[in-house]
């Protein structure tokens, strides 16, 4: 079992001279970490459904005189298989090479029974949650295999370790996101240099968060920018040999 070190910090150009695309940058962690990694010098490729919150950071970005950012306007609540490789093929034509993918826009869908989830919300919550990081996730690999040794991060959650009644499609979704981390690594792991781990961000304040807990008093949970640095060290080469683990970004 592996953990990453709670005292390690990232140094100011630790992903300097990297490529990182994040999904979901529009809000939330994806947004904290794409404007983190840009700080520790990546150029970072933004991906959401919600162009003018892409632009709201491409512009905060490019403010604080960063490695300009990429836009990728794209709902992954889509399965269309052509629109990942269009896409992918965009990026091999202006000849990028990504150093990291971090998998991490989810819906909740439906907090209720099992019994009671609508159709349609199964669908989305498994198409955007787990199929699209596939389809993403294959379409990009030659570019992740370019770098000399790119990290893919998917992003899990403490009900896709241990099921909870009431988490429906949401749950069903972060076990199989630690199910294809799993034979993913598993299947690069002796043939290719792009390593694969998941991270299970725990409580973290965001509007998924209080979603799922209208109930929770403010204040409760660390804001995403407390805890960025937990993905930049599966970002940076100090993680070089970390493949296959399930980690946690708290405690
Ligand atoms: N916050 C927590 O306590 C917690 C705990 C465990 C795990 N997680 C995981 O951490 C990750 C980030 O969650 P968060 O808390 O930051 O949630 P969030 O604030 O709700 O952000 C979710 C992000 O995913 C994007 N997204 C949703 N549907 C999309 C679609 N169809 N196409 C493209 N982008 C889409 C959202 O874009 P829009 O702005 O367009 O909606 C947003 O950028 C998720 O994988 C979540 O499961 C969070």
């Amino acid at each position: 079992m592996s953990f990453i070190p709670q005292d390690w910090q990232p140094a100011a150009d630790e992903l300097s001279g990297k490529t990182i695309l994040v999904t979901g940058a529009s809000r939330g962690i994806g947004r904290a970490l794409a404007l983190a990694c840009a700080q520790r010098g990546a150029e970072v490729l933004l991906l959401g459904r919600d162009e003018a919150a892409l632009e709201n950071i491409y512009d905060e970005i490019t403010a604080a005189k960063l490695k300009t950012p990429g836009l990728i306007p794209l709902d992954l609540n889509s399965g269309d298989s052509a629109l990942y490789e269009t896409l992918a093929g965009e990026l091999t034509a202006a000849g990028v090479i990504l150093d990291g993918l971090v998998n991490n826009a989810s819906v909740l869908g439906e907090r209720r029974a099992l019994a009671q989830t609508s159709p349609q919300s199964w669908q989305e919550v498994l198409q955007v949650n787990i199929t699209s990081v596939f389809l993403l996730t294959r379409a990009l690999m030659p570019l992740l295999e370019a770098a000399p040794s790119a990290s893919v991060i998917l992003t899990s959650s403490g009900v896709g370790r241990r099921g909870k009644a009431y988490w429906g499609a949401y749950a069903v979704s972060k076990f199989a996101t630690e199910g294809y981390m799993q034979v993913l690594a598993e299947e690069l792991g002796s043939t290719s240099s792009v390593r694969v781990n998941s991270l299970n961000p725990g409580a973290v304040n965001t509007r998924m968060r209080r979603l799922a807990y209208p109930a929770e008093p403010p204040g409760t949970n660390p804001e995403p920018s407390e805890l960025t640095d937990r993905w930049i060290y599966l970002l940076s080469d100090a993680s070089h040999e970390l493949n296959g683990e399930a980690l946690d970004a708290q405690g």
